[in-house]
């Protein structure tokens, strides 16, 4: 690979043990997919930081970064952790060791010490810094929902990086110029179209499920060509979370959403999706049993969704069902008194830091509604039984 003068003296260790030890990573990493160079980064989103996950040789090596006075050279945010920072217990059905978070609370001082804001959150693109990275320009993202829709949605380039690369891309502000971030990589083959009726809506759980059809189809270096509309913002966020859960896919174009150019005669494979096919894995999913919770927010809620949520509640008048809903603090932040308040009267527990997925939550048997494809991918390999319904059908679920 090539590196410049300056590249070179970082990994020959002038500028200290750190910045080499990064960068060594870096250029091995990228050498081995043969990249011919680096390229600079605008962000970082570090996933992997939940003590659970990465353990005490994750904790040390993040610390002896920090001890050695390490800073990020990116503005740089961080996925959720196993569970709310102002109320330890705050998840329902889930029993946070206290010696987990104190763990946890070393990980967040060194990368606090890095630089790092704790934004805890899977959901970056909902964040107010997303505004000034532009359009087109690279960053290293490891959180596989975040990376299609930065790809898919916002238009910036990022791989699928694990953890430990997007923290070491994240202190030299470099990654290796390879796959997504080549503009002709993210130029789509093939595109794929839905056979329906005449106002068949692509909710967020059919959106989910085409994600999953596709991602398991799908046998081409380009990204897919996703020509469907999807009709608002859970819409978009469930299926990218989809397409990252279900396969190894990092960007889909997206009909109408995706900012990229280029000639769609150019396409000369189509790929139909039978309406049918959906509507069965739909059946498979749906909720029979009522559940033991439900819950919204994996990935992250917006303030909008939560705000919907509430309004759906505001009409039941005896709600029996435990409802979770998990968000970034930012969006909590931004939400009225008003809706709060019906989400305190109805009991629900509003959280932050953290999802059922990341958290110990749930045990074998128990019985789960949300919207989120994703949340049903992890939790069902715990032996919960996770069913699927829209946001909008929140009043039918109730009824159950
Ligand atoms: Fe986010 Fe947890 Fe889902 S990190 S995407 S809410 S698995």
């Amino acid at each position: 690979m090539y590196l410049t003068k300056e590249e070179e003296k970082i990994l020959n260790g002038e500028y200290g043990w750190g910045l080499a030890k990064a960068m060594q990573v870096i250029v091995s990493v990228g050498d081995s997919l043969n990249s011919e160079k680096l390229i600079g980064i605008t962000h970082a989103h570090i996933s992997g930081v939940s003590y659970g996950n990465i353990g005490e040789p994750g904790k040390k090596l993040i610390k002896q970064f920090s001890d050695e006075g390490i800073k990020f050279s990116v503005k740089t945010t961080v996925n959720p952790i196993g569970y709310d920072t102002l109320d330890y217990d705050a998840i329902p059905f889930t029993k946070i060791d206290r010696n987990y978070i104190k763990g946890q609370e070393e990980v967040l001082r060194s990368l606090q010490k890095m630089g790092a804001d704790l934004t805890l959150s899977c959901t970056p693109y909902y964040l107010p810094m997303v505004n000034e990275i532009k359009i087109g320009s690279s960053v290293a993202w490891g959180e596989s929902n975040a990376v299609v829709y930065g790809n898919s949605v916002l238009g910036i380039k990022t791989n699928r990086e694990g953890g430990p690369i997007s923290l070491m891309a994240a202190i030299v502000g470099k990654i290796y110029y390879y796959g997504l971030h080549i503009e002709e990589n993210r130029i789509p083959e093939i595109k794929y179209k839905v056979n329906k009726p005449e106002n068949y809506e692509i909710n967020e759980v059919r959106a989910s499920i085409i994600g999953e059809i596709i991602s398991k189809i799908h046998n081409n270096d380009k990204p897919p060509y996703l020509y469907e509309k999807l009709r608002n913002e859970t819409t978009v966020k469930e299926f990218s979370a989809s397409i990252g859960a279900a396969g190894n896919l990092a960007m889909v174009v997206i009909k109408g959403i995706t900012p990229i150019k280029f000639n769609e005669k150019e396409i000369n494979e189509t790929i139909t999706i039978d309406f049918n096919d959906i509507k069965k894995r739909e059946d498979e999913l749906k909720p029979n049993d009522k559940p033991d919770l439900i819950y919204f927010g994996c990935p992250h809620t917006s303030k909008y969704e939560i705000e919907k949520i509430a309004k759906y509640l505001k009409k039941v008048d005896n709600l029996k069902t435990q409802i979770v809903i998990t968000s970034s603090r930012n969006e909590m932040s931004k939400i009225d008194k008003d809706v709060l308040n019906i989400l305190k009267s109805k009991n629900v527990k509003l959280i932050g830091d953290t999802c059922l997925i990341v958290s110990p939550f749930g045990y074998h048997g128990l019985n789960v509604v949300t919207n989120s494809y994703k949340a049903y991918f992890y939790l069902s390999k715990k032996g919960i039984n996770v069913s699927l319904i829209s946001l909008d059908d929140l009043e039918e679920v109730l009824r159950l």
